[in-house]
């Protein structure tokens, strides 16, 4: 086996037609075919490196199948696990890519021509991406193909991170020919398992309910997830996972995949007649084709696939340390976030100067780092049917202007923010009618509205810049040291006069990128001022968006109990620095559930924590446990933003639920004990602690006992009903939730 000399990760056969790419725990093995094919050979757990599988590699002919070529009988596609499958040559899965000549034909043949080693992954130009920015903890093996009859050049990038078990794959497509290429369908990302004895796991729901968790036995026939929103959406979050049947938190097999993109995406797992498996993740082909005219190229969004033989929960921290290290603003990425007081649920779009200015004087004296004036303060925006798009303040409520606002925010020793609904525009506003041409809408149809509100055509450049320019003036004038970037309605009547009527299928990923263009020149132009993305709550709580902004909104729903479901849905796939997490008012706006300030800060610590409150409201107790609270949070934030996090009870599956997190270097643990329902005369519940060390010695506050690591991992603690004489009195009433802080002792 050849190593290169600084590859240590990719291993290539002398012969020069096996790969193996190892990561600390897996293997990804394939090879080139007698025929110039990619066949897929294993991925999973880490296995030898050898010259050659012979068994794996090893494929039969059945009846009924199609051979190859009258030549090639003993090669029929659909007997063999590709790598990245074509349609129209025998194998009849769905296909990763296709592409239509000159002629309509749209049978491809992908050839093997050869492969480049590097190290060191590079970003994407156009589209957000992972990145290893060091050069030392990545390595990229890029296979090239070609169908020498139309000049179709296929390069498939797989990078590995060795460190986090993540191999990144993304597809580029060249014309070398000299006619018009369309492509048709490009996924990022083709795995061909060799059995179907794993369950489907994906995170779905909607708005207010975002992330609820699935699991599914995987069946003969297609399963998908996928979204025609143009955006990633609540509906169907891009992650997903495939575990085998017996896969816990704690042990088993699982596969994780998501995708670095934010629009309409297409994520499907075929189970073929011969009970294997193909997984495809990549952009959607409805409503997708795109024009390749010669010596053009097109690249897909980037996949992540991770493997992991320990359970869910581990597979979860090594892609929480990998968001960390390779997609994440390496400004923000190990920042600790600033603890956000949020306008909105206090004064929707009621505001005026004292009432901003009161609510953050108050907030900042119980501690608040960054004050945020949601919607309502810019061109006449009384409410939700005016304005977007008109970025200037609005004098009229706010007279001595939003930098006055934002003075006085800054003097008090805050941080200020501003929500912006950048790709929106409203009929009544001076945006509209100035740039009617800029909404988008299909010619001599009406358009379909969603709250009172259109989509601007981001396909079109004066409208990114226009926008770079208003938001770039706001952000100087108010000094901004964070922006809330909200996406409220889904678009429809997709069509642009930017593009020939040849390539409108194009708009929707032109779309995208357009955003993404936005981003980029402004987090490259204000580089200190955070983002956080916003969907009507978390409707695009995905890597694109995460690339740019380092947190989101994780849910309109603020009710803790119902917030369980959607945090703990949202942690398989990102980690808690992530997910935003704020406080609101009892009973809660939208479910009017009555909980305790306690439980509704306990599910808020587990995540970057704030509150959307009206805090000059408060009685005094009340003032002085939020004071508490955020004193709490600044305390454990390291913890809480960036330990590990342990699931350890379900709201999936049980009444009761635990999580914990803990410090990297062990010394330090938050357990969450919550219950759901209430039972009358219950027994002792049992909490066992994740992640400590065995042979340290820990305190509980609150109780006069040293526990070994071991002890509280092994052998747990009792959660005593309330009413109990000894022990740690602890009660489990609905909804009421308990901390146990757990400090190593020091000698
Ligand atoms: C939807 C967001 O999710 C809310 O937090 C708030 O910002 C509103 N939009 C404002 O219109």
């Amino acid at each position: 086996m050849k190593v290169g000399e600084e590859i240590m990760s990719i291993h290539i056969s002398n012969d020069e037609r096996l790969f193996h790419i190892e990561t600390k725990n897996s293997s990804y093995v394939f090879r080139v075919l007698e025929n110039q094919q990619l066949q897929h050979l294993y991925y999973g757990k880490r296995i030898h490196v050898k010259e050659n599988y012979g068994n794996l590699a090893s494929y039969q002919t059945r009846g009924f199948e199609v051979a190859y070529t009258a030549t090639e009988e003993q090669i029929q596609l659909s007997m063999i696990q590709n790598e990245y499958a074509s349609y129209g040559k025998g194998d009849f899965r769905h296909p990763a890519y296709q592409v239509q000549d000159a002629t309509g034909s749209r049978i491809t043949e992908l050839k093997y021509q050869g492969y480049t080693l590097s190290t060191g992954k590079k970003r994407l130009e156009i589209l957000p991406s992972t990145f290893d920015d060091e050069g030392d903890r990545s390595e990229v093996l890029t296979i090239t193909l070609k169908d020498d009859l139309i000049g179709l050049v296929v390069k498939l990038n797989y990078t590995v991170f060795p460190d986090q078990n993540v191999i990144v794959r993304n597809v580029e497509f060249i014309n070398e020919g000299p006619s018009d290429l369309k492509l048709l369908k490009a996924m990022s990302l083709q795995l061909d398992l060799s059995d179907d004895e794993f369950d489907f796991i994906h995170f779905s729901g909607a708005w207010l309910r975002e992330r609820q968790l699935y699991r599914t036995a995987l069946r003969p026939g297609l399963q998908s997830i996928d979204s025609l929103r143009y955006s990633s959406s609540p509906q169907n979050n891009p992650f997903f996972m495939l575990s085998r049947k017996n896969t816990t938190e704690e042990s088993g097999e699982v596969y994780g995949f998501n995708l670095v993109y934010s629009g309409n995406f297409q994520n499907s797992i075929e189970v073929d007649h011969f009970s294997t498996t193909r997984v495809l993740v990549g952009m959607n082909p409805v409503e997708f084709e795109y024009l390749l005219e010669p010596k053009k190229s097109f690249i897909t969004p980037e996949a992540i696939m991770s493997y992991s033989a320990q359970g869910m929960n581990a597979l979860s921290q090594q892609l929480a340390i990998f968001y960390r290290e390779h997609l994440v603003n390496p400004r923000f990425a190990k920042r600790p976030r600033p603890i956000v007081l949020n306008s909105w649920e206090t004064m929707y779009f009621n505001l005026t100067t004292d009432k901003v200015l009161e609510l953050a004087r108050c907030g900042q004296r119980l501690g608040v780092e960054l004050f945020v004036l949601d919607d309502g303060w810019f061109g006449h925006r009384e409410g939700d049917n005016s304005s977007l798009g008109d970025w200037t303040t609005d004098y009229r409520r706010l007279p001595k202007g939003i930098s006055y606002i934002a003075d006085e925010i800054h003097k008090m020793g805050m941080q200020f923010g501003l929500w912006f609904e950048p790709e929106m525009i409203s009929i009544d506003s001076e945006l509209y009618c100035t740039h009617p041409e800029w909404m988008i809408s299909t010619p001599h149809r009406k358009p379909s509205v969603g709250r009172h509100q259109y989509v601007l055509d981001f396909t079109n450049q004066e409208v990114i810049d226009y926008l770079f320019e208003a938001i770039s003036s706001i952000i100087q004038e108010t000094k901004l040291e964070y922006i809330k970037w909200d996406y409220n309605r889904h678009i429809t009547d997709a069509f642009t006069a930017t593009l020939l009527p040849t390539k409108q299928m194009e708009f929707g990923h032109r779309y995208i990128l357009g955003v993404y263009q936005l981003l980029e020149r402004l987090t490259k132009a204000y580089p200190e001022v955070l983002f956080e993305s916003c969907s009507s709550g978390g409707g695009r709580f995905d890597l694109g968006m995460m690339y740019y902004a380092p947190q989101a909104w994780t849910s309109d729903d603020t009710d803790p109990i119902e917030r369980l479901k959607i945090q703990h849905g949202t942690s398989y796939g990102y980690s808690l620095s992530m997910m935003s997490a704020h406080v609101s008012a009892s009973p809660n706006e939208q479910s009017g559930r009555r909980t305790s300030l306690d439980t509704r800060a306990a599910v808020a610590y587990f995540g970057v924590f704030g509150y959307e409150l009206d805090v000059t409201a408060l009685e005094a107790v009340e003032a002085e446990k939020v004071k508490e609270q955020i004193h709490f949070y600044k305390k454990y934030r390291e913890v809480f933003q960036y330990g590990n996090f342990y699931r350890i009870r379900s709201p999936f599956e049980d009444d009761v639920v635990d999580w914990q997190v803990v410090s990297s270097d062990k010394s330090t643990s938050i357990l969450l004990h919550t219950s759901l329902i209430s039972h009358l005369n219950p027994g002792y519940s049992l909490v066992k602690f994740c992640g400590l060390d065995e042979d340290k010695r820990y305190t509980i506050a609150g109780m006069d006992e040293e526990f070994f690591g071991d002890e509280l991992m092994n052998a747990g603690i009792k959660i005593i009903p309330e009413g109990a004489e000894n022990g740690p009195v602890i009660s489990t009433p609905e909804y009421q939730s308990h901390l146990l802080i757990v400090e190593e002792i020091k000698d």
